[in-house]
């Protein structure tokens, strides 16, 4: 079954979680508003994510379309990115806490936390019928024009989240690549066998 096929009902040919196998980052966007409550919804979903030695090191900044800082915020997107990002009702700000609070020394896995909270956020938005499209194509400067990045945090990513919109509203590329979602590597290719890397002596 072909990626394509498979996007009408899920993406998968497996039976996978169907909220899961559905998702895909959308750059349409509808006018449809995300409320307060929504947004509480997806912020618990992303608190309750594991984390190395429970440090929680994810943080997100919420910036609304119309609200102050938001023009900023689109104008430090690049290429393609400003294009779209710009319909999003609601724009995040994914930001890791660099250092373990317990000994003041790196976290490590500030990054990968974050990742995992952004993941749960996904999932939870998906089975609510939005669309959240991950944006790391931004200059980091223009963003610190509008926004101060807090002492001891990375700005990891960002966020574009809304209800889905008509991908006719698209230009060229970005309506074709609305309807071709992204391929798959094979699962062979991904689990690689530990016999394969079994040191030799
Ligand atoms: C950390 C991160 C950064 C990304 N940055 C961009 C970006 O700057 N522009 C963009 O159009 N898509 C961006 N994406 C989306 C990926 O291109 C997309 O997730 C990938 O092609 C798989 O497609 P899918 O999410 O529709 O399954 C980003 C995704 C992640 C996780």
């Amino acid at each position: 079954m072909s990626d394509r096929t498979q996007a009408e009902g899920g993406r998968s040919a497996l039976p996978i979680h169907p909220d899961i196998s559905r998702r895909f980052s959308p750059r349409a966007f509808s006018d449809r508003l995300v409320t307060g409550k929504e947004l509480e919804l997806l912020f618990e979903a992303a608190r309750w994510a594991p984390s190395s030695m429970n440090e929680q090191p994810w943080r997100f900044v919420v910036v609304e379309r119309g609200a102050p800082g938001h023009d900023g915020l689109v104008a430090s997107l690049t290429g393609f990115n400003r294009q779209w990002a710009d319909k999003a009702p609601v724009l995040i700000l994914n930001l890791a806490v660099r250092s373990l609070s317990r000994s003041g020394e790196t976290n490590h896995h500030a990054w990968h936390d974050l990742g995992l909270a952004v993941a749960q956020l996904t999932v939870q938005a998906t089975s609510m019928g939005m669309g959240l499209h991950q944006l790391g194509g931004f200059e980091l400067h223009l963003v610190k024009q509008t926004f101060s990045i807090p002492e001891g945090m990375d700005l990891v990513s960002i966020i574009a989240l809304g209800f889905p919109g008509n991908p006719e509203q698209l230009p060229e590329p970005l309506l074709s690549r609305e309807r071709n979602h992204s391929p798959r590597k094979a699962l062979s290719e991904l689990v690689i066998p530990a016999s394969a890397l079994l040191a030799r002596e």
